[in-house]
């Protein structure tokens, strides 16, 4: 492509608006050229984040300021540095970063702009690049220190995590079941919950779209849960409290369920348990964990080679499909990791 070729916000989202191409517009500008200090990446892939919502709702999502109408959606992805004039990075070397959804970006390695870090190298890359986005990427590091630094399994404790056919929760999983852990996944629909239990790989499998997740969890841990990891919030997450063990732990990763209501609903009901069950319930942000993002990523690394850990990317081929590829994360329709695929 001698072009770059970008999406920018056209309109913002409406509440309850599936995300489509018709908030953006595309367009197409000269491919920039490096100042001293800065370098040019050429993207190979996109990553999908729940969070980019909020950049089409306009809101500043805590971290960001809003995303104005005509700039380029904001976005992770990775790609390769194919012009440097900047000392620390070189040409040829892979990056996963901040590069919004467009064929190239000019970045200057600056990490003191925002709260946290988030420009990584990739000291190892694998092929196809968008594995640093999905298996060995943010997605696998929310899910390793998410598990393993709040929520501390122990072999042969029993894991509940939600959204189990997702990205983050299909990593959790496997992530669990690598430690020695008894785990149970909760997903929406028949076809989910088979590929949870067929390919993530799991020992028991809860549909949430039933109409007795209660029962059913009660009955899958009559000991209680000792661990679980929260991906949606609401109602799931009220109702793993009521189930939550003896010192069990709640890690909060994410609540897509009620994040993005304009008015979201009252919080959890049985959190009255957290003092009967001596339980804890505790939230964690990945990128607090970026001076650590190295060794995760090599350990992950390892189980991957081993077949210990599947890659369970769903790829969306070419820029346009970036919409339907963050959709996908509200409508449920796709299991695994989101990427979008940009090589040409
Ligand atoms: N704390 C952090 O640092 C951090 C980092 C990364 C991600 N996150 C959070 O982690 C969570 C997972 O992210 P991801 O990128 O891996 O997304 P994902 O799990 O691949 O996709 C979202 C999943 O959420 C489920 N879902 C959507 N709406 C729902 C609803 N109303 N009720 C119940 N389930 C619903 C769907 O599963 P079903 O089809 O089974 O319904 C969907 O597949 C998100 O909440 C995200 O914000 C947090």
């Amino acid at each position: 492509m001698s072009i770059n070729r970008q999406l920018r916000l056209a309109r913002n989202i409406r509440e309850h608006e599936a995300v489509s191409l018709d908030l953006f517009e595309v367009t197409e500008e000269a491919i920039p050229t490096p100042a001293d200090g800065q370098f040019l990446v050429r993207t190979e892939a996109l990553g999908t984040s729940p969070a980019q919502r909020a950049y089409l709702m306009g809101s500043d999502s805590r971290f960001h300021p809003p995303l104005k109408i005509g700039e380029v959606m904001r976005g992770r992805g990775v790609g390769r540095i194919i012009s440097s004039r900047h000392e620390d990075y070189r040409e040829g070397e892979v990056v996963a970063c901040s590069t919004g959804w467009q064929y190239y970006s000019l970045q200057d390695g600056d990490q003191t702009r925002s709260p946290v870090k988030t420009l990584q190298k990739i000291h190892h890359p694998q092929s196809p690049l968008y594995l640093h986005l999905g298996t060995l990427g943010a997605s696998a590091f929310a899910a390793y220190f998410g598990l393993l630094d709040i929520g501390r399994p122990k072999a042969g404790e029993t894991v509940v995590v939600s959204a189990a056919a997702g990205g983050v929760g299909s990593l959790v999983a496997q992530i669990a079941r690598i430690k020695g852990c008894r785990v149970i996944g909760i997903a929406g629909g028949d076809e989910k919950c088979a590929w949870v239990r067929d390919v993530v790989g799991v020992d028991d499998v809860v549909d949430y779209k039933q109409d007795n997740l209660d029962q059913q969890l009660a009955d899958l841990c009559p000991g209680g849960i000792d661990v679980y990891f929260d991906n949606v919030g609401g109602v799931i997450l009220d109702t793993a409290l009521k189930n939550i063990g003896l010192r069990g732990r709640a890690v909060i990763c994410g609540l897509i369920s009620t994040e993005y209501e304009n008015t979201p609903p009252p919080g959890p009901r049985h959190y009255y348990n957290l003092i009967y069950k001596r339980a804890r319930m505790e939230g964690f942000f990945v990128w607090d964990y970026f001076e650590q993002f190295a060794a995760a990523e090599a350990e992950l690394t390892t189980w991957y080679k081993k077949g210990d850990l599947i890659s369970n990317e769903k790829v969306y081929h070419g820029l346009e499909a970036a919409p339907e590829a963050l959709q996908s994360l509200f409508s449920g329709i796709a299991s695994g990791i989101k990427v979008i695929d940009l090589d040409r």
